[in-house]
């Protein structure tokens, strides 16, 4: 699809589409038309009456620029979040692909409703987080997706707005489209030729680390979880450099287990179709990547996955046994569907040593305890920096994509000390067991600022997930857009 702007609502268009709030007398930022149509329009206004999310349109006869004019309530103006233009807008693309247009136009609210800024940042997130569909494997496609025009006024300002939010929703829009990917299309070594692909076309330096390698060097976590699978595991590694040559980088890191069965703890049949999903923290990070060296920012950040497929079988890494971190620490293995953690504290370890980072961020679908903690739309964070967190935390209440600090005292450290290694890799029973995995990572961790980020619940759509018209089936992409804010506002 592609955007484009005009400054005014009377130009040729297939569907002009307002934002109305509750109760109210006006399509906010229309203007007047001719008798007939305005007719037409309060009469609509007063049938939809602006209420959150309700769609109604009217076509339009005679002379007029516009075929349709398409009300879209957006609630009361106290109830606004930061969330609504973007949601709303997402339900009109889908009206606009359902309707088969070939272009829509959306009217952007004046800014006593929302900062213009923000509300195109919004309305072009939405529409195209909502337009994008997984059907790479039908052989009925969806038809292309419509056209945009913003409608708003034509400034260097607002031309930069558009540019920015189209990356960063390009960004969101690759995590979830290799994260939905199945597992049979989708192994560590598929994802680490996507880093390679998008690194060489975007300038950064990608390397990867292999079987043999990581076993060489000591990468005990990754190697005993991979050690099951005929698809070997890799370390993957993109640099962004783009800052002083001597600054210090942020450093994100993603599990990317591309199948969690579980290995010899075997998971139970019942969704296990699902943990196809278990890579969306590396999906994320590389998602991230892409658009960090898109949008040219000028730090430093480097983004490793460790990706593996964790499988039962006679090669694989077993309850009992007693495996060697990339740091030194041992841990024992008393669930080997604790995997998560394994692959990411020698991920950890590895980026605060190679790189001294400012501050490490790390994605993971960790835990199920995460989902009965916090349910699915809100996402854990578990830290050892105050600062560090409240940054996340603004950038969370910004772009919506909500999270929620669990704590983490020595008490639950305690929890994971094992009596013949340094670690075990479950904690006691199913007391906290988010903050126990993080207990785990807090480990691999000596000083840098760190948070974690426990994306089980929110890295793709559940029974229990809100719906939102950006979020259609499937992964959500959760964390490009919150990390993206984080890092521009370095
Ligand atoms: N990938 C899972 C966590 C998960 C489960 C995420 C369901 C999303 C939905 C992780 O590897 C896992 O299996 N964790 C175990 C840990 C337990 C054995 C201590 C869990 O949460 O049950
Ligand atoms: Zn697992
Ligand atoms: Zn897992």
């Amino acid at each position: 699809m592609k955007i484009k702007t005009e400054s005014s609502t009377k130009k040729k268009t297939q569907l002009l589409c307002g934002f109305v709030l509750e109760n109210s007398n006006k399509v906010l930022g229309l203007g007047n038309y001719d008798s007939k149509t305005n007719f037409a329009i309060n009469q609509s206004l007063k049938d939809m009456g602006g209420e959150l999310g309700k769609l109604s349109i009217i076509p339009i006869i005679g002379k007029n620029p516009a075929q349709r004019i398409l009300l879209a309530g957006i609630g009361k103006k106290e109830n606004l979040t930061k969330d609504t233009i973007r949601a709303v807008s997402g339900k009109i693309a889908l009206k606009a692909r359902e309707l088969k247009l070939k272009e829509f136009s959306i009217i952007t609210p004046p800014s006593f409703v929302n900062e213009t800024i923000s509300s195109v940042a919004q309305i072009i997130e939405g529409v195209k987080m909502a337009l994008y569909k997984f059907d790479k494997f039908k052989a009925e496609k969806t038809d292309n997706s419509p056209n945009l025009t913003v409608i708003t006024s034509k400034s260097s300002k607002i031309a930069k707005i558009i540019k920015n939010s189209e990356i960063i929703s390009d960004g969101a829009i690759f995590t979830k489209s290799i994260a939905n990917l199945p597992p049979n299309e989708c192994t560590p070594s598929t994802l680490a030729n996507f880093a390679k692909t998008i690194s060489k076309k975007n300038k950064m330096k990608c390397t990867v680390i292999s079987k043999q390698e990581l076993k060489k060097k000591g990468f005990g976590g990754i190697s005993a979880v991979g050690q099951g699978s005929k698809n070997e595991p890799k370390l993957i590694v993109m640099e962004h450099k783009n800052g002083p040559r001597n600054e210090k980088p942020i450093v994100l890191v993603g599990k990317a287990v591309t199948f969690d069965t579980g290995g010899i703890s075997l998971k139970p049949g019942a969704n296990m179709d699902e943990m196809k999903f278990d890579k969306c923290g590396g999906c994320t990070v590389i998602g991230i990547m892409k658009a960090v060296s898109e949008l040219n920012i000028p730090i430093n950040v480097v983004g490793i996955v460790p990706s593996v497929e964790n499988m039962p079988g006679g090669e694989s890494y077993r309850p009992g046994d007693i495996i060697k971190l990339y740091n030194g620490k041992t841990a024992e293995i008393l669930n080997t569907d604790a995997e998560g953690r394994l692959i990411l504290a020698d991920a950890l370890a590895y980026g605060e040593k190679y790189y001294s980072p400012k501050a490490i961020i790390d994605f993971a679908t960790l835990t199920g305890a995460c989902i009965i903690a916090l349910g699915t739309n809100v996402a854990a964070i578990v830290s050892n920096n105050e600062k560090l967190k409240n940054k996340i935390n603004d950038s969370s209440k910004r772009t919506t994509e909500e999270v929620w600090e669990l704590p983490l005292n020595q008490d639950y450290m305690d929890m994971i000390k094992s009596e013949v290694a340094d670690m075990k890799n479950i904690g006691i029973g199913k007391a906290a067991g988010t903050i126990t995995a993080a207990a785990f990572l807090r480990n691999a961790v000596e000083n840098t600022p760190w948070v974690h980020i426990d994306i089980a619940g929110v890295a793709w759509t559940q029974t229990a997930t809100k719906e939102k018209s950006y979020n259609p089936k499937g992964a959500t992409g959760f964390g490009v857009r919150l990390i993206l804010d984080y890092l521009q506002k370095l």
